[in-house]
């Protein structure tokens, strides 16, 4: 499940989201440590209410349509991509083992995983990967991180991609994704900050907190950007469409984005409780006594004042997340003015489009 690298050919990345499909495809180009990412297409089609529900698909062929639209309006020719799971089905973990050979390593990673599944299900249900992050000789263990994934999950999206004429090469993990996207958009180098990537999709919320350069907590949150067009119904009694626009700060249906501000503020303040009560799980957890940073992605990331909130509430150092802050753009195949309108909603797609083929 996306955790090992080759050298092989980078993936197309296709993000299936439950409001969109994006899709990106990244060119490396120079080496070793002058290596650099030119964005080579970039595109996103909506994909209908309740085709997706809760990260499940529930009618694949308005999701395969949505992803054929996407990949043909970008021209897309390679049928390689990598797809990314997240949700409730999908557990990741980190676990501290003593040092032992790859095969012993394999034994108990299986054992410790049955602690994971809900009861009644085992391995015969999850598919299970796992990658060594880290080998301490000086203490004698390692860090392993685990994951596990519905196995009906991974078939639906694996079905569903075949049905739109393309071949999932790989299947990630939105949160691992996340980190590849802010990874490839940092200065190289030891980091000595505490942060958190937050991505605000429309059903999910993605989140990983970094202690240095290194991932030590993933997590998914039942917590969606739906949340805020909910809100807008029902206060202001507009439609779906009207309140997607409110949201996006265009009038709608009588109302003006002024009007309803306070509606989404609400929602941004309930946001930043529930960010709140995870961060404060990480840090009792964890025992890492400080947050220096949040960096806010997802297409939800895009609601106005809420970084402002987060910011106000949170104490702490908000900022959006541009996945192409330091990707070279290649004027002829995508048009600025697309980067910029799918911004920090292309954070999973850019992530998953730095995967190569032969990775799991
Ligand atoms: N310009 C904008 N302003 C405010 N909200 C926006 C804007 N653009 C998108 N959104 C909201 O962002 C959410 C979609 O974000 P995103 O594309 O990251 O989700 P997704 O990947 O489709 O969903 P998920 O991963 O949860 O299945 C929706 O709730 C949408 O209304
Ligand atoms: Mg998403």
């Amino acid at each position: 499940m996306g955790l090992f690298e080759s050298k092989k050919k980078l993936l197309v990345g296709l993000d299936i989201g439950s409001s969109a499909v994006k899709v990106c495809e990244l060119q490396a180009v120079g080496k070793g440590v002058n290596q650099r990412y030119r964005l080579q297409k970039l595109g996103m089609v909506p994909v209908p209410h309740d085709a997706i529900v809760d990260g499940d698909i529930m009618d694949s062929n308005a999701v395969a349509s949505a992803i054929r639209q996407v990949l043909a309006e970008q021209k897309i020719k390679a049928k390689d991509v990598a797809v990314s799971v997240s949700g409730q089905q999908v557990m990741v973990k980190k676990v501290t083992f003593p040092l032992m050979s790859p095969a012993e390593l394999a034994e108990s990673v299986r054992w410790e995983a049955e602690s994971f599944f809900p009861a009644g299900q085992g391995l015969d249900s999850y598919a299970l990967d796992f990658a060594v992050l880290e080998e301490r000789p000086g203490d004698g263990n390692m860090d392993v991180v685990l994951v596990a994934c519905r196995k009906d999950k991974l078939e639906s999206y694996a079905a569903c991609v075949a049905q739109a004429g393309a071949r999932p090469a790989m299947v990630d993990v939105d949160v691992f994704a996340l980190q590849n996207a802010f990874e490839v958009n940092s200065a190289p180098g030891a980091r000595d900050e505490v942060v958190a990537l937050v991505n605000l999709g429309s059903t999910f919320t993605n989140m990983t907190m970094l202690v240095g350069n290194r991932s030590v907590f993933w997590r998914d949150i039942t917590w969606g950007g739906h949340r805020f067009t909910d809100k807008l119904m029902e206060d202001w009694g507009v439609s779906r469409e009207g309140a997607e626009l409110l949201k996006r700060g265009i009038p709608a249906e009588g109302r003006s984005p002024d009007e309803v501000e306070p509606s989404l503020n609400a929602i941004s303040d309930a946001f930043a409780d529930e960010l709140s009560r995870n961060i404060d799980f990480f840090r009792s957890s964890f025992k890492v006594d400080r947050l220096d940073r949040i960096f806010l992605s997802g297409g939800g990331a895009k609601v106005a004042g809420l970084t402002d909130v987060l910011g106000d509430k949170l104490r702490v150092s908000v900022d959006r997340l541009n996945p192409f802050q330091l990707l070279e753009l290649d004027d002829r195949s995508v048009d600025p003015a697309a980067v910029r309108e799918i911004g920090c909603a292309a954070a999973v797609v850019v992530g998953l489009a730095l995967r190569h083929g032969g990775d799991r």
